[in-house]
């Protein structure tokens, strides 16, 4: 399968209830052959307004969080564990998850990334790929919330910006 048909897939998805509250589902975005890959929970309001992954006031921090270590958001993938909206932006329910697991799996497989960050805790249910290094990370509406998150959230953007220039040195 391709990218392409994969998001077909997802737009038309109905595996649980959560389309029904949505007016867009949103696969995700940037590079398709990208070596690094981020995982949130699943889209919020402007999300699912505009079908586009972390563009409201959170992904609006990240954006900015990761251009500050010159990380450039086009250059990563950024999708979610869940790709519909919830009721009030609840967090997704266990069956929920693991009806939408698949799509983050052939996302997974599709891209081959070599770095994946999952975005606060709900991400953490990623399937885990032996080779692939993955970083556990404070999500970006807490970071934006509260100063100590926000101090760890920048150390880790830092290390993960360290990472990501190594893996380019050994392609090099
Ligand atoms: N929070 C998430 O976890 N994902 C989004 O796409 C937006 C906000």
């Amino acid at each position: 399968m391709v990218m392409d048909e994969l998001n077909c897939q997802i737009y038309g998805c109905r595996r649980c209830q959560l389309w029904q509250g949505a007016k867009h589902a949103v696969p995700g975005e940037g590079a398709n052959d990208s070596k690094v890959m981020l995982v949130g929970q699943n889209p919020g309001a402007e999300e699912d307004e505009t079908g586009r992954p972390f563009v409201g006031r959170a992904g609006r921090y990240l954006t900015k969080t990761l251009l500050e270590y010159g990380i450039r958001r086009e250059e990563v993938y950024i999708t979610n564990i869940v790709k519909h909206t919830s009721p009030k932006n609840r967090k997704p329910h266990p069956d929920e998850v693991s009806a939408c697991l698949p799509y983050l799996q052939e996302q997974i497989r599709l891209i081959q990334p070599k770095i994946i960050v999952l975005l606060g805790a709900s991400a953490k249910e990623t399937p885990r790929i032996a080779g692939i290094k993955y970083f556990e990370i404070v999500h970006p509406s807490a970071a934006m919330r509260f100063t100590k998150m926000r101090e760890k959230f920048k150390k880790q953007i830092a290390e993960l910006a360290e990472q990501i220039k190594q893996i380019q040195q050994s392609q090099i």
